[in-house]
């Protein structure tokens, strides 16, 4: 008998970073099954260079309604809304996130509410002052948030020519933060949402 594995408990991880040549992807792949493992959860990808969001065109914000004008904006509810923790894998650009990560997240708000939901940043510096931002939007908007982000530090020689990563997981390293970030998100998944 094939089983229905849509609605099974997930986790989604959303790839921040659009740029055609990136490294999010790549960080993604690694950081996916450690999270599998330690929360116990199946975890999706969603890139958002696949959803393609444009710049926010919704005509009612999203505070004021759940009923969207487009398609796509469905979509990211369904995707959003069906998913049992949110993880963040951002990238810094400029001391801050990438817009395009911020224009996902003002898609929507009612599914924001109470989703638990972990930030890992990567960066030449760790990308700590990036995640430092997402956090303060995240919690305006309610998620709940783990008391500790993961922040990677990608070092220059991780890169090579085409500005890929050379070997993704030599890049990423010991995955223990990872890991513990993980059990903690998981934590949050089991407990109840409070108010
Ligand atoms: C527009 C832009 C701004 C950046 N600013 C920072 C920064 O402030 N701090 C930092 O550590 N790295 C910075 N970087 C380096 C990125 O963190 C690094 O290139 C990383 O690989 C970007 O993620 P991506 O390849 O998945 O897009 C910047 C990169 C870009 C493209």
């Amino acid at each position: 008998m094939t089983q229905n594995t849509e609605n099974r408990p997930h986790i989604v991880l959303v790839v921040g970073s659009t740029r055609p040549v990136r490294v999010g992807d790549q960080l993604a792949a690694q950081i996916a099954p450690v999270l599998a493992e330690t929360t116990g959860l199946e975890v999706r990808t969603v890139d958002l260079t696949d959803l393609a969001l444009p710049l926010l065109d919704e005509p009612v914000m999203a505070a004021a309604t759940d009923d969207y004008a487009n398609a796509h904006t469905r979509e990211w509810s369904r995707i959003v809304r069906d998913a049992a923790a949110i993880v963040f894998l951002t990238p810094q650009y400029n001391f801050g996130y990438p817009g395009g990560l911020k224009n996902a997240i003002d898609y929507l708000y009612a599914e924001w509410q109470g989703k638990p939901a972990l930030i890992i940043s990567y960066g030449g510096r760790g990308g700590g002052a990036g995640a430092a931002q997402l956090r303060a939007v995240l919690e305006f908007i309610g998620l709940r948030l783990t008391d500790d982000d993961v922040a990677i530090t990608l070092a220059r020689d991780a890169y090579g020519p085409d500005g890929r990563l050379v070997d993704p997981a030599t890049a990423l390293g010991d995955t223990a933060e990872i890991a513990d970030a993980g059990r903690a998100l998981g934590a949050l998944v089991s407990a109840p949402a409070v108010g």
